[in-house]
This record gives structure tokens, sequence and C-alpha cells, in this order.
């Protein structure tokens, strides 16, 4: 048993993660642990490479599912399995969930080839609690059009989005122990009240 706590949050692009990220992580430090926060794809210097490489170079859809699990093979086993093992919490910012909504439900492509790469690369490794940011992909949108220039993905469509979002609520209610839906569309001040609640029971 690994003696840490594995967290990580999902949602299209504009759900507020990153709002929420801060949040969690001064809740989880205030606890006296040690807190390794980290982003997926990248979280290690060559991830952040393969991340500058798969946010703006045009790619195919199998190369782009490749690189996302190159990228997270060597985050698993350089940062996050060695903290955890330490007694460190890890909180990323996305995990293999967003594979199966970006890769499978955004790009299409066939869940038995992200299966197959995701037994190989984590044998059954997942996060101890998933928090999925979920909203429409109409205020995702809207609040996307605030924030800074789109990279790769974040220049696709609505629909693109919608089937990112259903993936995710699929994956959801496929493993409701694991991964937590949130609604984003809630104020900031009360999504923190659900998060407080979350964070007690875990
Ligand atoms: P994101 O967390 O949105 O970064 P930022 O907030 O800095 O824009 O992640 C970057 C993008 O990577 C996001 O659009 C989703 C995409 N992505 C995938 O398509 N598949 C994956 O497996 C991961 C981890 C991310």
């Amino acid at each position: 048993m690994k003696p840490g706590k594995f967290i990580s949050l999902e949602g299209v692009d504009g759900a507020g993660k990153s709002t929420h990220l801060d949040y969690l992580a001064g809740k989880i430090r205030a606890r006296g642990v040690e807190l390794v926060v980290t982003r997926e794809p990248g979280g290690t210097p060559l991830g952040e490479k393969l991340r500058a490489l798969l946010l703006n170079d045009p790619m195919q859809p199998d190369t782009e599912l490749l690189l996302m699990y190159a990228a997270r093979a060597e985050h698993v086993a350089a940062v996050i399995k060695p903290a955890l093992t330490r007694g460190a919490w890890v909180l990323s910012d996305r995990f293999a969930d967003a594979s199966y909504a970006y890769q499978c439900g955004g790009r299409s492509i066939d869940a038995t080839r992200l299966e197959s790469l995701e037994s190989w690369t984590l044998s059954g490794f997942k996060p101890d609690l998933t928090l999925l940011f979920d909203v429409s992909a109409e205020v995702a949108e809207a609040r996307r059009a605030q924030a800074r220039a789109a990279d790769r993905f974040e220049k696709e469509q609505a629909d693109f989005f919608n089937r990112v979002r259903e993936a995710y609520l699929h994956r959801a209610k496929s493993e409701p122990g694991r991964i937590r839906v949130v609604d984003a569309s809630h104020s900031i001040e009360s999504i923190r009240a659900e998060l407080d609640q979350i964070m007690e029971a875990l």
C-alpha cells in the first residue's frame, strides 16, 4: 500500500480546475503533509518538452495518444510513485482520464487502444480520488474566451468539447467510487464548500 494519496483534477478546458487546484493545495498543505503539485502532459523535464509539442504541433490522433502516454509513463515512474512511496500527497492537474476524454472522446480513438497503453504503462495504477469539474461546453467556451491565447486543443469546436465532456461523464459513471463529479457551474464559494466536504471524507 502506498502511504501518500494521489488526487487528480479533470474537466474540459475552461471548467475552472486551475482555480480549484490552488484552493485544494492550500487545504492539503494545512494538514501538514508534503504535497507535490504537478500536471499532465508534463510533470518532468521530458514531459514538459512533450507538452510543448502536444499543445502546439499538428499531429495524428494516434501520435497524440502515444505521446500523452510516453509523458505519463515518465511522470508516474519519476515523480508520482516516488512521492507517494515517501508519504507525500500528489495533486495532478489532469491524469489518465484526460486521455480517455480527449483522445477517445474528442478525437474518437478506439478505447481498446487506450486500454492497452494503460495496462502496459500503468498496470492498474490509478488516483485515489479524481475530481471532475463538470460544466457545459458553452459555459467552458465563454470562460476560455476571457483567458489567454488558445492552444491546439482549445482551438477545437464546441462538438469536440461536447464529446470530451460526455466521455468524462461516462468514465465517472463507470467508476463512481473514485471519480467525484463537481458541478463547476456553481459559484466558487459553493464549490469550495463541496471540496471541503470531500476532503474531510478522504
Ligand atoms: P490543461 O490542463 O488545460 O493546461 P492549461 O490549463 O495550461 O491550458 O491541459 C492541456 C491540454 O492537454 C488540455 O487541452 C487537454 C489536453 N490533454 C489531452 O488531450 N490528453 C491528456 O491525456 C492530457 C493529460 C491532456
